[in-house]
């Protein structure tokens, strides 16, 4: 087994509004990422995505706040550190972070170049300027990015072009772990591609050690990532590789999603197109059991009243559910 660069231990955080109630966006989710793998994770919107990304950072701001667990990066346990030396030893260094429509975020007020001053400086006051464009230059350049984009603002680029200045950014101090929150939504199909590409070559070049990529759509992870995390409703719900998540899934949820495709990509064109009937519970108040009883066609009494453990059926696969494997590819089968 290679060195794992991130673990996360039974994590749980919460938002806590300001009527005082509590949601817990992300409840009890443990992963492992090695060293030169890439995790995709993948639910509807709203199911904990962007703030499962947040709260594996350590970076917590009201209305987030940690509650329990262990976040371990490359061996460095952050849980419970303070935000303050999060980013100064952590964010950017460690674990960098492109929040999701980042690209839209950038002060349109700054060149390219002051943005990358800005985030260099804030590590390493002492670099000059010139010391700065010459390591943004040749950044740049070895990610396949024209310089003069340095000397460009922000409205002077297209959107494919904005979101890959926005990714060289971000592993301009050269992190271990890179988080992509839907890097590639909101852009036409020929800039997604060259995003996608530009993420696969940070990987495979070494600018990066692990990454994780985060998107709604389970097919669009199948081409980047090695492994998928499936969420629902702020708890993971099955883990699997990439391969095995969206041609072979074993819980009903991801089943779900897997056929509820609407534009089925390269080499998925056999999926059934469905939809999953329902919407997700609250989480201001989730129900006990199985958080996805409501919408499972394949639901039995026991969903509702036990407490739905994760079965663990080898080192890579788990999924949450009361069926065995057996029962649930028997059930699948008669569909
Ligand atoms: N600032 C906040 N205060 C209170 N609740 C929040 C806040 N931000 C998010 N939530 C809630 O936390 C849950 C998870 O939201 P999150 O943004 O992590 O979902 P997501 O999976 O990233 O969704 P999307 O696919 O739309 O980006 C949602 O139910 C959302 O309403
Ligand atoms: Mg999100």
């Amino acid at each position: 087994m290679s060195k794992v660069m991130l673990e996360v231990n039974e994590l749980t955080t919460k938002y806590i509004t300001r009527f005082g109630e509590d949601i817990y966006a992300v409840d009890h989710v443990s992963l492992k990422v090695e060293e030169g793998k890439s995790l995709g994770i993948a639910g509807e919107s709203g199911c904990g995505k962007s703030t499962l990304a947040l709260s594996l950072m350590g970076y917590y701001f009201p209305p987030l706040h940690y509650t329990s667990g262990e976040i371990i990066i490359d061996g460095r346990n952050i849980s419970g550190m303070n935000p303050d030396d999060v980013r100064r030893s952590i964010l950017g260094t460690e674990i960098a972070y492109i929040p999701q429509a980042a690209m839209n975020a950038l002060n349109p007020t700054q060149k390219v170049i002051h943005l990358i001053e800005d985030v260099i400086q804030a590590h390493q006051p002492k670099t000059t300027k010139k010391e700065i464009y010459q390591m943004a230059r040749e950044r740049f350049e070895l990610l396949g990015l024209p310089a003069e984009v340095l000397q460009k603002y922000p409205v002077e680029l297209s959107g494919g072009m904005k979101q890959r200045t926005v990714i060289a950014i971000s592993v301009i101090l050269t992190p271990k772990i890179l988080i992509a929150d839907e890097p590639s939504s909101a852009l036409d199909v020929t800039s997604q591609k060259m995003v996608i590409r530009m993420l696969r070559d940070l990987m495979e070049d070494g600018f990066i050690k692990s990454m994780i990529f985060i998107t709604h759509e389970l097919p669009l992870l199948y081409n980047v990532t090695d492994d998928i995390m499936v969420m629902y409703a702020g708890q993971m719900v099955e883990k699997a590789s990439a391969h095995e998540a969206v041609f072979d899934p074993l819980h009903p949820y991801s089943k779900g999603l897997m056929g509820s495709i609407i534009v089925p990509e390269e080499g998925l064109r056999d999926v059934k197109l469905t939809a999953i009937p329902g919407v997700p519970p609250n989480l201001k108040n989730p129900p006990f059991g199985c958080r996805f009883a409501e919408r499972c066609k394949y639901v039995q009494p026991e969903c509702i009243t036990s407490n739905v453990e994760m079965r663990q059926i080898n080192d890579d696969r788990t999924y949450r559910c009361i069926f065995t494997e057996k029962e649930l590819r028997k059930a699948y089968k008669n569909d």
